[in-house]
């Protein structure tokens, strides 16, 4: 590994996926999702914010670690609304890729049906808060490569929510379909309107290749 690098980055360059969400390349890790939690010398750490060390012994591919993701997963699933069948990144969605990857059959923890809020003001993307998992590579995107301060989260704890920088909502705020921003969400939170069905279900990159794959075909 080369020196500076975090576990995650090392690992990936070397082959190795460590399952992670709230992590995307070019972005600032925050180390907020922690379904990149690996075990460094027996101790749990956040793989995208730890940096490699002389010495250091990581496990990723557990059953004890795996099922912890699993847990975090499940939580993201039964605290939203995800309805996986009818959302439009179904098949490219990071957390349900993730979910086939991990065998997730159904949640330990009860749904709980959130009635959260959706900004369809914009005449071309809209921001479903249903399915928002509070990661921030939306937010983090906007202002690290879009330069624009127009995403940011509001509320608290179990409320908090990604929203549009103007009162107008996504109508007020000058983003594009080919933003950053609106590429960076990992789940069917941002959406372009008129898009819809493309690509085909059953054809979708998820739906023919693992998550995961390219890295460790040696082209993540
Ligand atoms: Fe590392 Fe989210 S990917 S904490």
């Amino acid at each position: 590994a080369e020196k500076g690098r975090s576990i995650i980055e090392a690992a990936e360059a070397n082959g190795i996926y460590i399952p992670h969400l709230c992590y995307m390349k070019k972005l600032r890790s925050v180390g907020s999702c922690r379904v990149c939690t690996v075990k460094v010398n027996g101790r749990n750490m956040a793989a995208c914010t730890t940096p490699v060390a002389e010495g250091m012994i990581v496990e990723n591919d557990t059953e004890e670690l795996n099922d912890q993701r699993r847990a975090i997963l499940e939580m993201l699933f039964a605290e939203g609304n995800h309805f996986c069948p009818s959302c439009e990144r179904s098949g490219s969605c990071e957390l349900q890729a993730l979910a086939y990857r991990l065998n997730i059959m159904a949640p330990r923890f009860p749904y709980m049906f959130p009635l959260r809020k959706l900004d369809a003001t914009h005449k071309k993307i809209f921001i479903d808060g249903n399915r928002c998992i509070q990661c921030g590579r939306c937010v983090r995107a906007a202002s690290e490569l879009d330069h624009k301060e127009i995403l940011g989260f509001i509320g608290r704890s179990g409320q908090v929510r990604v929203k549009a920088s103007s009162s107008k909502g996504l109508a007020g705020v000058d983003i594009s379909p080919d933003d950053e921003c609106v590429k960076a969400c990992p789940v069917g939170s941002i959406i372009v309107k008129e898009t819809a069905y493309r690509v085909p279900i059953g054809k979708r990159q998820y739906d023919t290749t693992p998550i995961g794959a390219d890295v460790e075909a040696g082209k993540g």
